[in-house]
């Protein structure tokens, strides 16, 4: 098993009488990456703010790239990487001189060799000598990334990198992260944009109301979402009548000609259908099977009128419900 680069238990913290964080837990394997989702308000800023050693928590152990944020700060802080949810750029300094006081700070060999580098890896040279005060809010993200990599960071924390990205600069960012997790980097990031956890992360974890109310790949995540269905469409009302007496649980659309049957969409239970309809003699025009989404997925999970037990007992009733 790969070492955790990021080892979370117990995690607590309130402002005032408001818990944001309620008991959260969780770990992030070397040279992988992790995502936090969760509604606006949820605690992904103040998680990552506490795993940075930037605010305190007020119980729980946290341990990242193998030190203890509380006792080891100096050691943890050597081995971060952070971009935060706001651009952290010095409007006054060109996006080279940005990028040269990070290296001076963190008295990098070869700082202009390196920044040269990194201007061009995000696509900054034609702007670099202009004041970062000047840019739009995407140069400025991705100035603000490229500053974060400065030192190669064993551990980076990007908290929503994507937010106002155009989609060719998000892909572009994507290409970065995944080039970084190549070479054994580890980053922990919080997002607003499902995809992009989808497309990105090993592990996903949903946090609402202080706790994590998932946790596992993007599509086992998937899996424990009710929706995965087989749709059939048939030529006439006859059809569908028939289909929906011999598949029962099946949700109709009389307008479509539509039935949805509810099914884990593993292809002995799609064959059961199948065989079903062909017993009966009927045929369908058309047959899909429909995975639910992340969005899918932190709709029902987030849903803050109904609290974690209800969802986890909506999810079991509509389990049960399928074949
Ligand atoms: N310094 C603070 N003092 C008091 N309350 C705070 C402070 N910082 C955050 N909060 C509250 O804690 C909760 C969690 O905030 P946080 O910024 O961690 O959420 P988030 O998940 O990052 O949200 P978003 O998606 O909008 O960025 C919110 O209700 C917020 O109002
Ligand atoms: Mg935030």
């Amino acid at each position: 098993m790969r070492s955790s680069a990021i080892a979370v238990s117990g995690l607590r913290k309130a402002y005032g009488d408001k818990v944001v964080l309620d008991g959260v837990g969780f770990d992030v394997a070397a040279g992988s990456i992790f995502s936090l989702l969760g509604p606006n308000g949820a605690g992904k800023t103040t998680t990552v703010n506490i795993l940075t050693t930037l605010m305190k928590a007020d119980a729980g152990t946290v341990r990242v790239a193998g030190h203890d944020v509380v006792t080891e700060t100096k050691q943890v802080r050597a081995a971060i990487g952070v971009t935060g949810q706001f651009a952290a750029v010095d409007e006054l300094l060109s996006g080279r001189e940005n990028l040269r006081l990070v290296a001076d700070l963190k008295r990098v060999r070869g700082a202009g060799r390196l920044v040269d580098r990194l201007l061009e890896r995000f696509d900054l040279v034609e702007s670099a000598d202009k004041m970062a005060g000047t840019y739009s809010g995407g140069m400025r993200r991705k100035l603000d990334l490229a500053m974060t990599l400065v030192g190669n960071p064993q551990v980076i924390f990007l908290d929503e990198p994507t937010t106002g990205l155009d989609p060719r600069s998000r892909r572009t960012m994507w290409e970065i992260v995944r080039e970084l997790v190549a070479e054994g980097t580890t980053i922990f990031l919080t997002t607003q944009y499902l995809e992009e956890a989808d497309q990105l992360a090993d592990r996903i974890a949903v946090l609402n109301q202080g706790r994590l109310v998932a946790q596992g790949t993007p599509e086992e995540l998937k899996r424990q979402i009710p929706g995965t269905h087989a749709r059939f469409r048939f030529a006439d009302v006859h059809d569908l009548d028939a289909a929906a007496r011999v598949l029962p649980g099946g949700t109709r659309d009389d307008e479509e000609l539509t039935l949805r049957v509810p099914n884990d969409g593993e292809s002995k239970s799609l064959l059961a259908l199948l065989s079903r309809l062909d017993e009966n003699a009927i045929n369908a025009k058309e047959f899909s099977v429909h995975t639910p989404d992340l969005d899918d997925v932190f709709l029902a999970l987030t849903d803050s009128t109904a609290g974690g037990t209800d969802t986890e007992n909506t999810i079991k009733e509509k389990e049960a419900v399928a074949p």
